[in-house]
């Protein structure tokens, strides 16, 4: 009896063992990597004299059948096995017979799960690049029909000094081109070829790492085998920049939000881009908006999870670096996602010039160039500043802003005001007058849009990509 309750324990055990360890659910993300990577490798074999024109031709065919059918249909990659590269091995040698059993030689899963997972991140860095430069082209635009859409420049969530449309979306084109520059250090630091480390201390064949670096379009082969098959910096790297680009989403997110609120209205969300509510029919929510602020949190857990798998691992492989996949992978998609939505919201945008204007116009957003008037008048800055902190009072009591005083109530306050003050503290005029690099005066403006432009035109990645 014991026997036979031991037998079905045992089986049932190893069952879950198998599970456990198993990897193919998500692995099989790179199975057009593994494939590549095995045939720059048996390219590679066969002109260093390891493996024969004959043998290094079959499997060369039997791998890109492999793809081909998995592409097509008419392979299904299933959990009967236990990665994607014990998959990819085993459907080789069903096809080709014993050349298939040469693929392997002179290179580890290590080394290959290595090679994988950089090639995948390395396109997927790219990929994600080219999000990024779309919504920089569909913020530019913005930019561009808005260099006079007056608006409150905000500090505290209060209303601060005026600013225009454009000025505000070219902080977030900042942002965005720093994610850039980030992915761009990011795949440079990473484009290095770990094949050939074997599973940790090379291998005694004599394999020509150049060559194979070369053809799979790395910069050249990485230099210590142990550091190879244990690093993943790369993904760590990537994770940390994705949070940054989701950080960034998210904060543009939550000015949506508030600027499309019933009491901003500053601009209103495209119906293709908002949800209903079951119950209030009045309702039209920025959904969009709310889930990639929401999805931070999602890709923050993932750079947090892997930081903290890595941390504690000895030299070199070990398995808990199968644990770099699936995060990164939900990660990936999760930021081409929301970088995708977040670009068509923006695009159909629409933005209430007036009402912008009109809530810049009521902030007292112009009171530090009403202070700056009296400076010019002789008033020394600290007067001048209490000056108009009495005037904001006397407006706020009258409900009205400091353009609305008549001459002779501004004289009431301060005998300095003259007519010249209305031309000097209209919205228009605060604005044009900050023209230093950076400030959103319209001339200054249009001078940086000119340079974003043909920062656009450019693309770092065209050359690697070749
Ligand atoms: N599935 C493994 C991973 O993702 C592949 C490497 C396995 N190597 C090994 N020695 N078990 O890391």
């Amino acid at each position: 009896m014991a026997q036979l309750w031991g037998g079905r324990f045992t089986k049932e055990t190893d069952k879950l063992v198998y599970n456990f360890n198993a990897s193919i659910s998500f692995d099989q993300k790179f199975y057009v990597q593994d494939i590549e990577g095995s045939i720059a490798h048996v390219v590679m074999l066969e002109k260093q004299g390891i493996l024969t024109k004959e043998e290094k031709d079959a499997i060369v065919k039997g791998l890109t059948g492999i793809r081909q059918d998995v592409e097509n249909g008419t392979l299904q990659i299933t959990e009967e096995y236990e990665d994607i590269h014990s998959f990819v091995e085993a459907n080789l040698i069903e096809r080709i017979g014993d050349a298939g059993k040469k693929l392997h030689t002179g290179r580890s899963r290590n080394d290959q799960v290595a090679l994988d997972m950089r090639m995948y991140t390395r396109m997927e860095v790219i990929a994600v690049d080219g999000l990024v430069k779309t919504l920089l082209e569909t913020l530019l635009k913005i930019m561009e029909e808005n260099t006079e859409t007056y608006m409150p420049g905000f500090t505290h969530l209060q209303k601060a000094q005026p600013v225009t449309l454009a000025h505000h979306i070219g902080a977030y084109f900042e942002m965005f081109k720093r994610d850039r520059l980030r992915l761009k250090d990011i795949y440079h630091r990473m484009n290095y070829c770990p094949l050939g480390a074997g599973a940790l201390a090379g291998t005694t064949y004599p394999l020509d790492r150049h060559y194979t670096a070369s053809l799979l379009g790395f910069e050249g082969p990485t230099l210590n085998s142990m550091d190879s098959v244990s690093d993943r910096d790369y993904v760590i790297e990537f994770l940390s920049a994705l949070s940054t680009i989701m950080m960034h989403l998210s904060r543009f997110c939550e000015e949506v939000i508030i600027w499309n609120s019933n009491e901003y209205r500053f601009v209103e969300i495209d119906d293709a881009y908002s949800t209903g509510s079951s119950i209030m029919p009045q309702k039209k929510n920025p959904d969009i908006a709310e889930l990639v602020r929401g999805k931070t949190g999602r890709v923050y857990g993932a750079l947090i999870s892997i930081l903290t798998t890595m941390k504690g691992i000895p030299l070199a492989y070990n398995k808990d670096m199968q644990e770099d996949k699936e995060l990164t992978f939900d990660a990936i998609d999760t930021v081409k996602g929301c970088l995708a939505l977040f670009e068509g919201m923006m695009r159909t945008m629409k933005f209430n010039k007036p009402v912008m204007e009109k809530s810049a116009m009521m902030g007292f957003t112009n009171a530090t160039d009403a202070a700056d008037y009296l400076v010019v008048k002789g008033v020394p800055f600290r007067d001048a500043h209490s000056i108009i902190g009495k005037l904001v009072l006397y407006c706020i009591d009258k409900n009205c802003s400091i353009d609305d005083l008549t001459i002779d109530e501004l004289k009431s306050i301060s005998p300095v005001f003259e007519e010249d003050v209305y031309e000097a503290i209209s919205l228009k005029t605060c604005v044009e007058k900050r023209l230093t690099v950076g400030a959103p005066g319209p001339d200054a403006m249009q001078k940086v849009i000119q340079i974003e432009k043909e920062y656009l035109a450019n693309d770092w990645h065209n050359e690697e990509e070749k």
